[in-house]
C-alpha cells in the first residue's frame, strides 16, 4: 500500500516538473521571440539603435567568376535570395538540397534560376539529407567557435574562415507551421524582414572585404556580436567537440581524428 502511494506520489512530482519544464521552455522561447520583434521593429523603423544594411554593391565583390560555393538550404527562403546574389555575381554555385530525384532535383534548379535576374553563374542541385541536423542552433555555434581554434592551430585562418550568423526574423516557411502565424497569416509581413534582408547577414559573414581573415565569430545584422554566454563554455564546448568527433569518426581520415581539445588544453574565445 505504502508502495504504491509511494509510487504515485513519484509519479505525480515527475510529471509536475515535466510540465514545469515544459512550461519555463515555452516562456524562454516566447520572451526570445519577443525580444527578436523588438530587434525587428527597430530594424524597420530605427527608433533605438542603427542598424547596418548590406549594400550589395559596395559590400560585396562585383564578380564571383571562379568562386565555388556549396551552400545548404539554398533552394528556399533565406538561402535561395544567398543563390541569386551568387549566380548574379557569376559565382558556381552547389546547392545542397534535401530532394532526391533526378525530376525533382530539375524542378528546384527552374526554380532557382526563375528567381535570378542575370544568371551569371553556374547552378548545380545535389541531394543532401540534414534532417538530422535540425534543433541544433547553440551546438553550430559551439562548434564553429572550435572549429575555428583548429584552423587556427594549423595555421590555415589566413585561407579558411568559420563564422556563424543570426539572420534575424524572416519571412520564410519556417514559419508556415507556427500557430499564430497561421491565425493571423499578415502579421510576419509587419513584423519580420523578408527573406532577402535575411540575407544580408549571410552574405556580408561570408563575402565582406571586412571579415577577410576573420574566424570564429558571431554575426547579426552584419555586424560582429556576443552569442550567449554558454555559447563560450570551454568545458560544454570540449565535450561537444569530443561527441562530434566520435560521431564522426567512421568518416573521418584517421590523421583529422585526432582530439584537438584535451583536459590541458583548453582553448578561448576573446
Ligand atoms: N527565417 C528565420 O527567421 C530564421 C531565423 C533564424 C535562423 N534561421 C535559420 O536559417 C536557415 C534557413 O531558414 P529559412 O527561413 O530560409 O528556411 P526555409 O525557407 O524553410 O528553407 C529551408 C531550406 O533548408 C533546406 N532543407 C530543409 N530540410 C532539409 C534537409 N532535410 N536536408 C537538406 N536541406 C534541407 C530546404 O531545401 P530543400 O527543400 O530543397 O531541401 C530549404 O532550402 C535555417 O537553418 C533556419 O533555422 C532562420
Amino acid at each position: 500500500m505504502l508502495a504504491k502511494f509511494l509510487a504515485a506520489f513519484l509519479t505525480l512530482v515527475y510529471r509536475i516538473r515535466q510540465e514545469a519544464f515544459n512550461v519555463w521552455c515555452f516562456l524562454c522561447l516566447y520572451s526570445l521571440g519577443a525580444v527578436y520583434m523588438i530587434v525587428e521593429f527597430n530594424r524597420k523603423w530605427e527608433l533605438f539603435w542603427r542598424v547596418v544594411h548590406l549594400d550589395v554593391h559596395k559590400d560585396l565583390p562585383s564578380n564571383l567568376n571562379g568562386f565555388v560555393c556549396v551552400l545548404t538550404g539554398g533552394s528556399r527562403g533565406i538561402g535561395l535570395h544567398v543563390t541569386k546574389t551568387l549566380l548574379e555575381k557569376g559565382c558556381h554555385v552547389i546547392v545542397a538540397s534535401s530532394v532526391k530525384t533526378g525530376e525533382a532535383i530539375e524542378r528546384v534548379k527552374k526554380r532557382i534560376l526563375s528567381k535570378v535576374d542575370q544568371n551569371n553563374g553556374k547552378l548545380e542541385v545535389w541531394h543532401l539529407d540534414l534532417s538530422s541536423m535540425d534543433s541544433s542552433k547553440l551546438a553550430q555555434i559551439m562548434f564553429t567557435y572550435s572549429l575555428h581554434e583548429l584552423v587556427k592551430a594549423s595555421k590555415q585562418s589566413e585561407y579558411l574562415t568559420v563564422n556563424c550568423l543570426h539572420p534575424g526574423v524572416a519571412q520564410t516557411e519556417l514559419y508556415e507551421h507556427v500557430w499564430w502565424v497561421n491565425w493571423f497569416p499578415t502579421l510576419p509581413k509587419h513584423l519580420f524582414r523578408s527573406a532577402e534582408e535575411g540575407a544580408e547577414t549571410v552574405l556580408y559573414t561570408a563575402l565582406s572585404e571586412k571579415m577577410e581573415s576573420i574566424g570564429g565569430k558571431y554575426l547579426e545584422d552584419c555586424e560582429i556580436k556576443h552569442s550567449s554566454a554558454y555559447s563560450y563554455n570551454d568545458s560544454k564546448r570540449t565535450l561537444l567537440w569530443r561527441k562530434t568527433i566520435e560521431m564522426l569518426s567512421p568518416w573521418l581520415p584517421e590523421s583529422t581524428y585526432v582530439p584537438l581539445f584535451t583536459d590541458t588544453q583548453h582553448f578561448t574565445n576573446e
